[in-house]
């Protein structure tokens, strides 16, 4: 029996892995965090599943539940939204699922972050503008922010932030990242990037705040920075297409360093 943690992706039910898809599947329990995980991904669970959601229960009663099944000799299918790499609290169980002995695996999701990247059609690197991207949030009531991990700190490095966990923090937000980033940087609010009732926010840090209803909460993302201008970049291209940069896959001349290497 294993407990198998599955990246359940931002929500659509096709956008999770092939593996996580069936390992679902081939599990007759099924613990989602109902939060986040829309009830449309759990269609992949196999008929007669237990289903549990565990948006109510602690984490002593999340890993009971593990155990009860583990007695069973039954798989479970363990689903957080996105990945798993950031903000599921996989940690937490696995530390307590290797003090039990019990045997897990991990299987990666699709970010909320790339979801509403590809909602709003755009590349978050852009040549010479933006070549980071940092993924962070403001201060919950569970978890504080590391003071060095400031918003105000990430904006003087002038790369793109997905702010995650804070759209009810928005006035926080705007008020950090205007000094830096100034009125006009752009700012997108992707609301259940992936669900069918998807919303996209186009704003600036001065018109954000009014640009986002109130309806708006919790399942959205932040993006903020000046390489999310709709011209950001038009006028660099990053070297990899241009024309006359030399490279293994397409050596410029006889006299390229890569000419006659196998590609
Ligand atoms: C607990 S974190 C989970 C992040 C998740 N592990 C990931 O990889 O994206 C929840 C936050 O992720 C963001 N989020 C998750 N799903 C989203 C979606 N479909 N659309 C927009 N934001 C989403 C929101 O900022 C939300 O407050």
């Amino acid at each position: 029996m294993t407990v198998h943690f599955i990246g359940a992706g931002p929500g659509a039910p096709d956008l999770l892995t092939l593996r996580g898809r069936d390992l679902i599947a081939a599990s007759p329990v099924c613990l989602y965090a109902g939060s986040l995980v829309p009830a449309a991904v759990l269609d992949h669970c196999p008929p007669g599943a237990r289903i549990v959601n565990t948006a109510p229960m602690d984490l002593d009663a999340i890993i009971a539940a593990i155990a009860e099944a583990h007695g069973e000799g039954l798989d479970i299918a363990r689903l957080h939204s996105g990945d798993l790499s950031i903000w599921s609290a996989m940690g937490e169980q696995i530390r307590r699922l290797r003090e039990l002995g019990i045997p897990f695996t991990v299987t990666p999701g699709v970010p909320a972050f790339a979801a509403a990247a590809a909602a709003l059609e755009a590349e978050l690197t852009v040549p010479t503008i933006a070549q980071s991207l940092v993924l962070t949030r403001t201060s919950g009531r569970a978890s504080a922010m590391p003071e060095s991990e400031s918003l105000t700190r990430f904006a003087a490095t002038g790369s793109t932030l997905a702010i995650h966990l804070s759209i009810h923090n928005l006035a926080k937000v705007v008020e950090e990242l205007s000094p830096e980033y100034g009125p006009d940087c752009p700012v997108a609010v992707i609301w259940r990037a992936s669900w069918p009732d998807e919303r996209v926010v186009r704003a600036t840090l001065a018109t954000v705040e009014q640009a986002v209803d109130g309806s708006m909460e919790r399942t959205a993302l932040i993006l903020v920075g000046p390489g999310l201008a709709a011209d950001a970049g038009a006028e660099v291209r990053s070297s990899l297409y241009s024309q006359d940069y030399d490279r293994r896959f397409r050596p410029q001349s006889a006299e390229s360093r890569f000419a006659g290497e196998p590609g």
